[in-house]
């Protein structure tokens, strides 16, 4: 009589365990970091905020007049551009507890804004409308930097924002 074959196996060995457990417990742990950043830290992929012909940027409005206006009260809209080496405006200034929202976009090749006291880092791609907004509670400067690699001079590429005290 003809053994019967044995039922397919159901053991989990230790060691694959070490592997099953990790693969799963992985992008579980990185689904829940991209939550908590999102919703959690308020971080988020640039949007679909426009597009202005990347060459004519610097005739397209509102690239044509780059500056820094009130739009209400403690409210502030920067339009800025960048081109190699440098942003428009380079220096901003703004009172302490300002609100402000960056319009900003690139007329020649990738550049970056990147205010790390104010969590400011977006890309400044050629053309593409660029739109993040941060609040400037403390006096004092803020550094923006470049931070995508645009040449030669990509490391002279900064300016500030001064956060001036109320008065
Ligand atoms: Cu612009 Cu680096």
């Amino acid at each position: 009589m003809p053994e019967r074959p044995a039922k397919p196996g159901t053991t989990v060995y230790l060691y694959e365990l070490a592997w099953i457990l990790p693969s799963i417990a992985i992008p579980v742990g990185m689904l829940a970091a991209l939550t908590v950043t999102a919703f959690g830290a308020g971080l988020h992929l640039p949007g679909v905020e426009g597009r202005v012909p990347a060459a004519q940027v610097a005739q397209t409005a509102p690239f044509d007049a780059p500056g820094v206006r009130q739009t209400g009260p403690g409210r502030y809209e920067v339009v800025m551009t960048s081109q190699i080496w440098a942003f428009a405006p380079n220096e901003i200034r703004v009172p302490a507890g300002a609100t402000v929202t960056f319009v900003a976009t690139s007329k020649d090749v990738v550049h970056g804004l990147l205010i790390p006291r104010a969590h400011v880092n977006v890309m400044l791609l050629p053309g593409q409308i660029a739109r993040v907004t941060a609040t400037f509670e403390r006096p004092g400067e803020y550094p923006m930097f470049c931070h995508e690699y645009c040449g030669i001079a990509h490391h002279t590429m900064w300016g500030k924002v001064i956060v001036e005290p109320r008065s």
